[in-house]
């Protein structure tokens, strides 16, 4: 099993040994902010149709208070809502939009230009392509220190998840207009991260096309350096994460996938659910019916456009699905039968009123070798089961706390498990 994932197990002594008190003077912020001035800034506005979608990838949906906090909940979900990863995108020849390399501003629901573009010039290169793109191009990246100051080292675990599920978002967002997006993870990441000034304190991750060639238009790659904008407040290293990031970033044996996937919506039913998407905190018990599980599991096995697909296993522990035995299933197949409810909770860090309470409860598991994209499947899958799910008004919650030796003991199988989630009412 790769090094990074087995020395970020949980298992029942690590967690109850060391139980992990924050330090609140080390809080990062989750915002990056390109200093006001230097940069145009445009907010998006809901009656411009581009400005639509992206404002449904990534905005800001929910505001929590408490006595002297407030924080904002945004359309992708993360894990301890720390929002490691930021979304930068080269819009060409897209009507409504001018050309460009921008910052996706969360805090301030805006697009800001960071660099233009010419014809003969774009990010294209960097994605493997020479000629131009018309559309977008996004890269996600991740800012690792957000999620590692309350997950120390797992967390890199936990970026490239909502990595995941940040390209699931954009995914689900495309629906919208419609259009297939297609994961890209063999990019120029060494360059890219030097010109964009993240000085080992940011990487990219991935990219997602949702674009398509402009016939003979042949692009040069284009050159910049931005300066270093910091994007966490405050900031500690963690060799292992480093390590990790330098040894996964190179890609080997890469199979691509080509077949778009087809799923079953209504636009209006969409974006309602993109727009009122939430985790559900605890579950009441109440079962799912067989149509609806099928409709979810149907949304979450089609196939990803990537240009790195990694095998990732689905494991299915139904606990309340009306009409079908109890027990653990993986792809059409029941691998044993049973009432695992209390076991899942269990398995889950003792989080019984998910993983126990849930219809159904999920874990992925791969044994692939190219790290970042078989992590960042494992979110976009979770993307498509909580978007599926709240499509027909039933929760959903990721669970990135598990036992994880005791997962594969209960799965029967040495994989590494890489997300948990949870579905129910
Ligand atoms: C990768 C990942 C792991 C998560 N793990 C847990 C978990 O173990 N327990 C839990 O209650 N919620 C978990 N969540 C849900 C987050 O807490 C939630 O997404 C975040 O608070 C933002 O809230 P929202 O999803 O309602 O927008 C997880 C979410 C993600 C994406």
């Amino acid at each position: 099993m790769f090094w990074y994932h087995e020395e970020t197990k949980h298992s029942y002594d690590s967690v109850h040994r060391n139980p992990g008190q924050l330090d609140w003077e080390m809080q990062p912020i989750p915002y990056k902010i390109y200093p006001a001035g230097n940069y145009v800034k445009k907010v998006f506005n809901g009656d411009n149709i581009e400005e639509n979608f992206l404002y449904h990838i990534g905005g800001l949906t929910a505001k929590k208070s408490y006595p002297g906090v407030e924080y904002f909940l945004r359309i992708n979900p993360s894990a301890g809502a720390l929002y490691p990863n930021e979304l930068y995108f080269q819009v060409r020849s897209v009507e409504g939009v001018a050309d460009g390399i921008y910052h996706y501003e969360t805090h301030s629901s805006s697009m800001v230009l960071l660099q233009e573009i010419t014809e003969k010039t774009g990010l294209e290169p960097y994605f493997g392509f020479g000629t131009a793109m018309k559309g977008y191009l996004f890269l996600v990246s991740a800012l690792y220190y957000r999620s590692a100051w309350k997950y120390r080292d797992r967390a890199f675990r936990y970026c490239l998840l909502d990595a995941g599920h940040l390209l699931g978002s954009i995914e689900a967002s495309a629906l919208l207009k419609p259009h297939a997006v297609q994961m890209v993870y063999a990019l120029e990441r060494e360059k890219l991260n030097r010109m964009f000034g993240f000085e080992a304190r940011e990487w990219f991750v991935s990219g997602a096309l949702v674009a398509v060639p402009m016939a003979d238009r042949e692009v040069e790659p284009i050159e910049f350096e931005l300066p270093y904008v910091d994007g966490t407040r405050i900031f500690r290293r963690y060799p292992m994460i480093e390590k990790v990031y330098r040894e996964t970033e190179a890609l080997h044996g890469c199979k691509r996938a080509f077949l778009p996937p087809k799923f079953s919506y209504t636009e209006e039913r969409l974006r309602e659910t993109i727009i009122a998407r939430r985790s559900q905190r605890g579950f009441g018990g109440e079962a799912i019916t067989k149509g609806q599980f099928n409709y979810i599991m149907e949304a979450i096995s089609q196939p990803i456009l990537s240009d790195c697909d990694e095998d990732v296993s689905v494991y299915v522990v139904i606990n309340r699905v009306l009409d079908m035995p109890l027990g653990l299933y993986r792809d059409d197949t029941y691998l044993k039968y049973g009432d695992y409810s209390q076991q899942a909770g269990y398995l889950c860090l003792g989080q019984y009123s998910l993983a126990a309470q849930a219809a159904v409860t999920f874990f992925l598991t791969s044994k692939a070798d190219n790290y970042q994209p078989l992590y960042q499947k494992a979110g976009v899958i979770g993307h498509r089961l909580y978007i599926a799910s709240g499509y027909l008004g039933i929760g959903c919650s990721g669970i990135g706390a598990y036992y994880d030796d005791e997962v594969n003991i209960f799965l029967e199988n040495d994989e590494m498990v890489l997300y948990a989630l949870a579905i129910g009412k």
